[in-house]
């Protein structure tokens, strides 16, 4: 095919390949990396030979990815078992990668989960963990893991949102406002660090296959219906992370829908199936 392409549009395609940003060595911090989204981009990021610190609540998954990584030959990632609720376990996982690694490139703030129900038969103490892990963790990963990209004027901030963040339907009214409110967050945040080289990227997947429907709680129903549909995996996700990542550092991606083919919008999961 190159064969075909005359000297000058041989060597643009070079140059553009050279300035695409190149993970080997970065620093990495994932939150929610335990499983689904996060696992696969962290381990796409071992592929590429970042350095990566797993965050999430689960050691044992953590450990099982870790010894994985060590196995195929990659750096050695740091665990740190921690919930993202918890400022001093964020800041504490921050700091960790600072002390190991002496700096922090990339950030994605990816820890979440959904819970739906008709407004009136919510379950107060679901919609509270919900509202505190999906906002609240999200702006203490941002709050301590931006901190370094600043100081050193550059790097690279990914964000799970979903598309329950662009549109709303029955029982979905709480994940969903979650979702909006990590969108006004990521665009904030890019206004605020874009003026010091820092990117951001908001990412909205529709269906992934991942442990999301069970910590959801969806009923075999809206599982088959979401089958149907041919979900996307946790490696196509975490795919246009990394394409995102390695653009080259003047190419901000700021947002990325990702939609199983499939899938026209939400309607697989409402309230009336679950
Ligand atoms: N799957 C989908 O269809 C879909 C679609 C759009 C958006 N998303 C978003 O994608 C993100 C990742 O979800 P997933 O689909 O990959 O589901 P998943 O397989 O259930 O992964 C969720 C991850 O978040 C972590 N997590 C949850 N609460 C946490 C907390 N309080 N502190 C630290 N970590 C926490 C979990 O780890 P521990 O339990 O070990 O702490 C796990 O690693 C979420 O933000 C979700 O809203 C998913």
């Amino acid at each position: 095919m190159l064969l075909w392409l005359d000297r000058k549009e041989y060597k643009k395609i070079v140059m553009d390949y050279q300035q695409r940003t190149s993970l080997q060595d970065k620093v990495a911090i994932v939150t929610g990396a335990s499983s689904g989204i996060g696992e696969a981009v962290a381990r796409l990021l071992f592929q590429r030979g970042a350095r990566v610190v797993l965050f999430a609540r689960r050691t044992d998954k953590l450990q099982e990815l870790a010894q994985k990584a060590v196995a195929e030959g990659y750096t050695e990632p740091l665990l740190v078992a921690g919930d993202v609720r918890n400022p001093e376990e964020v800041e504490g996982a921050v700091q960790k990668a600072l002390e190991r690694w002496g700096r922090l490139d990339i950030v994605i703030a990816n820890a979440g989960f959904g819970y739906r129900a008709p407004l009136v038969d919510g379950d107060i103490q679901r919609w509270k963990e919900m509202l505190d892990t999906n906002v609240y963790g999200l702006l203490l990963t941002l709050k301590y893991g931006v901190a370094p990209l600043l100081k050193q004027g550059h790097g690279h901030v990914i964000v799970t949102s979903s598309i329950a963040g662009r549109s709303v339907n029955p029982g979905g009214s709480a994940y969903s406002a979650s979702k909006y409110a990590v969108n006004a967050i990521a665009e904030g945040l890019r206004q605020e660090v874009a003026p010091q080289g820092v990117r951001v990227t908001n990412i909205a997947p529709g269906s992934v296959t991942t442990g999301f429907a069970t910590v959801a709680g969806y009923s075999d129903e809206v599982r088959a219906a979401l089958q149907r549909l041919q979900p996307l995996t946790s490696e196509d996700v975490a795919n246009a992370m990394i394409y995102a990542l390695e653009q080259p550092a003047h190419v901000d991606v700021s947002e990325m829908v990702v939609y199983p083919t499939r899938q026209v919008n939400q309607g697989a999961v409402t309230v009336n199936q679950q």
